[in-house]
């Protein structure tokens, strides 16, 4: 028998119904739709608005819907990795509850914390558990509901991200196709640039510090452009040149939807036209773990078996990485 890969089986997606337009926001902080479009590609963006719900309603109904696509029952996962830094909790995990909510009673789980890139570091692993011949059906979502963790008055913040997510099934191939190869990166030194500053171990919730909004995401914009833009490119060009594609081989590049100019400098550098480019950041704006995977539902029809696609993010730590997917089926 070949080598065991991991291929992705079935992919699902979830987005909240509530829409913020970039017009929305022009009422709320001192920005404007032409500035929020040109420097960004963000149109608008959905906010899970229901106080009852959570990550986790998220993580169910995407879930449900990988499982229906491959007719198979939650009882039948053997893991759920969720890539994620806007968990139910801060503990437990969001993926236990995933797994009692969706009724997937033989898994376990656990949520991975890489930010933007949450979702490539997810499937990394998860990758490693069908390739070992232990599990033959892994669930990784990425997923993120950002709003939480956003100030709506600041404008450098609030106008980029939205909620929303997706993921995919992993099963073993025999065939070459899935996960081929991938790069993964981080450079903790610049988690100065983007982060939560309060409510982790090093600085817990005060009321003080609740007061001044130190809980909400604080990002140096033009400092993470710099870096986002030349390592993100760099590690896609890598990943090509290590398995020998060329920007005519590559079917697609599913690139972290950050900021339209990003996405474009990485395209350019892979020698890639633009219809082979997924981009939807004007409906959804950046889901931080939820972009990538929410492409790929997006495309999943447009999709066919063989195709190379590249994955690619930057994200906050820093992290950043690239994957090398081969495509295992025809639309269905
Ligand atoms: N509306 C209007 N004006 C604004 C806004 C706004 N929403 N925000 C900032 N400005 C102003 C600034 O005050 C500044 O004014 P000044 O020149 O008078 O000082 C000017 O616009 C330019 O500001 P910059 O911050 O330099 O704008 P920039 O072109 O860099 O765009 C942005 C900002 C969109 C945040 C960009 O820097 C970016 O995309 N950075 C990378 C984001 C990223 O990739 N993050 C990683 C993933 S996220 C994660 O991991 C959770």
């Amino acid at each position: 028998m070949g080598k065991i890969t991991a291929a992705v089986t079935a992919v699902g997606g979830y987005v909240p119904e509530s829409i913020l337009s970039n017009k929305d926001l022009e009422k709320m902080v001192d920005t404007s739709d032409e500035w929020i479009t040109t420097r960004t590609g963000v149109k608008e963006r959905r906010i899970l608005k229901d106080p009852e719900k959570a990550l986790s309603d998220i993580g169910v109904e995407i879930v449900k819907e990988i499982c229906d696509k491959r007719g198979i029952s939650p009882t039948e996962l053997d893991l759920i990795i969720v890539g994620t830094i806007t968990g139910d909790y801060r503990f437990p995990a969001t993926a236990n509850i995933i797994c009692d909510k969706a009724g997937a009673t033989k898994a376990w789980g656990f949520d991975l914390n890489a930010a933007c890139s949450g979702f490539l570091f997810s499937l990394t692993v998860g990758t490693q558990f069908i390739e070992s011949g232990k599990y033959e059906k892994v669930l990784v979502i990425g997923a993120d509901v950002m709003s939480s963790i956003l100030d709506y008055t600041d404008r450098a913040t609030c106008i980029i991200f939205g909620d929303g997510g997706g993921g995919v099934l992993l099963e073993p191939n025999t065939e070459n196709l899935g996960i081929i190869d991938t790069i993964m990166k981080n450079d903790g030194s610049g988690r100065e640039f983007l982060f939560q500053p309060v409510g982790g171990s090093r600085t817990p919730v005060t009321p003080e510090n609740v007061a001044a909004g130190e809980h909400f995401i604080y990002q140096e914009g033009r400092a993470v452009f710099k870096y986002a833009v030349s390592n993100m490119a760099d590690v896609s060009v890598a990943i090509m040149e290590r398995n020998n594609l060329t920007g005519d081989t590559v079917d697609w590049l599913v690139p972290h939807q950050a900021n339209l100019r990003i996405i474009s400098a990485t395209a350019n550098r892979m020698g890639l036209s633009e219809e082979k480019v997924m981009i939807n950041i004007e409906k959804y704006g950046n889901t931080t773990s939820g972009t990538i995977p929410l492409c790929l539902w997006e495309w999943e029809n447009q999709l066919k078996k063989g195709d190379n696609i590249i994955l690619s993010a930057f994200g906050g730590g820093f992290t950043w990485g690239a994957i090398y997917l081969k495509w295992a089926y025809n639309p269905r």
